[in-house]
């Protein structure tokens, strides 16, 4: 594996011309026992219902003047937001635009969860303004896609990404987890490798993780499941590297690789600490105002429906950041990325280089980080262990 040599692709500086929007659709067909996202089982009245509330909320966050576009990035996220008709899905997008305003070539994703598309309503998304579309894949072995509770077949998976090339999207990204008990690396490079055949512009790499209180929990709790081990984990997390790599793919943050040009944006100005407004129960917002203001719309469905009834803003203050934790913060999502933090940007920002603001830490850890033109960054292999390395310095 080459070690980190700094960023190759053009990485947009979203911090200036334009904020995100992220749109939180908090129903599923069914709870998939691995998942703790905020969703809901998926009702008509809800789904019917739902469009009208957000752009309320939209309305609602733009007139209190903290929310300015135009918007560079709009994330319809979920849950499942596929569930929703074409329609309601333009019509959310309408809203945004007439209220904000779109940046010259936006990029606006959605979540599709392969099981819940036709040909036709990938045509609607794409027609409503949809320009990236992230499958919800997971895998395209039939048996880790029942273990995963998944309500699609691989078959179906794979239809998903060709409806969505016949309905004119150049930007498809697949989801895929991995280190799935039972495992190994020859099998998640075979369950990759199929993916690839689909030719993907962007994939987002998932090692499955133990979530409190799911399903998936309590069968490893109870025996019934056993997880890959530390060193299995990192055996598949590499070689998935190493694969994609060679594939032409930039490993461009933890779990996310892309085609040049094809890095998410809206992630990338979420992990940049740019601004975001989240929209609907269980969406979170971030305001790069002072040293930046963290927001949550709590996932209580009665309470989003009637907080907007009475016409007040469903979200909640989460965190307002002092100067310290904006430093902490700047590191941890910076060395998420391949492109790191950026020593001269951190300096004009806190008036300190890396060292000098993090002494103790730069002194255990800092022999751990690259410099490649002016930016910090850790190597795929030290991203294995990166709550590790990244505790000394929060
Ligand atoms: C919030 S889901 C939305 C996608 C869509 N609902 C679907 O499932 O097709 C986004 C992605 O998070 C990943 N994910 C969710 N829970 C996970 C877990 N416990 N471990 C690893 N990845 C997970 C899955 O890859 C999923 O596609
Ligand atoms: S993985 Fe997707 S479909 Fe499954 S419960 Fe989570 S959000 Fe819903």
């Amino acid at each position: 594996m080459s070690p980190a040599t700094g960023p190759r692709l053009e990485y947009p500086d979203l911090r200036h011309p334009g904020a995100g929007l992220y749109v939180h659709v908090p129903f599923c067909r069914c709870k998939c026992p691995y998942c703790d996202f905020f969703s809901l089982s998926a009702t008509p009245e809800g789904l019917h219902e739902y469009p009208a509330l957000v752009i309320r909320q939209l309305e609602l966050a733009q007139t209190n003047g903290d929310w300015a576009g135009p918007l560079a990035s709009v994330f319809l996220g979920g849950g499942t937001p596929s569930l929703l008709p074409p329609a309601a899905v333009g019509g959310l997008l309408d809203a945004a635009e007439r209220r904000f305003g779109f940046c010259e070539g936006a990029e606006i994703s959605l979540e599709a969860n392969p099981g819940t598309v036709t040909e036709a309503s990938l045509m609607g998304y794409r027609a409503a303004g949809v320009n990236r579309l992230s499958i919800g894949v997971q895998s395209l072995s039939p048996t880790n896609l029942a273990m995963l509770g998944r309500i699609h077949s691989a078959e179906e998976a794979v239809q998903a990404f060709h409806w969505s090339r016949r309905a004119g999207f150049a930007s498809v990204s697949g989801d895929v987890i991995f280190a799935l008990p039972g495992q190994n690396a020859a099998a998640a490079l075979a369950d990759v490798d199929q993916l690839l055949q689909l030719g993907p512009e962007h994939l987002s790499c998932y090692g499955l993780a133990l979530e409190p209180g799911t399903a998936l929990q309590h069968a490893v709790a109870s025996g019934q499941l056993a997880l890959p081990d530390e060193n299995s984990y990192a055996d598949m997390y590499l070689a998935l590297h190493e694969r994609l790599d060679a594939a032409g793919f930039e490993h461009y943050e933890i779990s996310n690789y892309a085609r040049p040009g094809h890095a998410c944006r809206h992630n990338l100005n979420t992990w940049q600490r740019g601004s975001y407004l989240g929209l609907g129960p269980g969406a979170h917002s971030f305001l790069a105002r002072d040293w930046g203001i963290r927001f949550a719309v709590p996932g209580d469905w009665p309470r989003y429906r009637r907080r907007l009834a009475a016409g007040q803003d469903p979200a909640e203050t989460l965190e307002i950041l002092d100067r310290s934790g904006a430093m902490a913060e700047t590191l941890y999502l910076g060395l998420r990325c391949a492109a790191g933090v950026d020593e001269n940007q951190f300096r004009k920002r806190f008036g300190q280089s890396l060292a000098e603001a993090f002494p103790t830490a730069w002194q255990k850890t800092g022999s751990r980080l690259h410099r490649c033109r002016d930016h910090w960054s850790l190597s795929p292999s030290d991203w294995l262990i990166f709550d590790t390395l990244i505790s000394a310095f929060l």
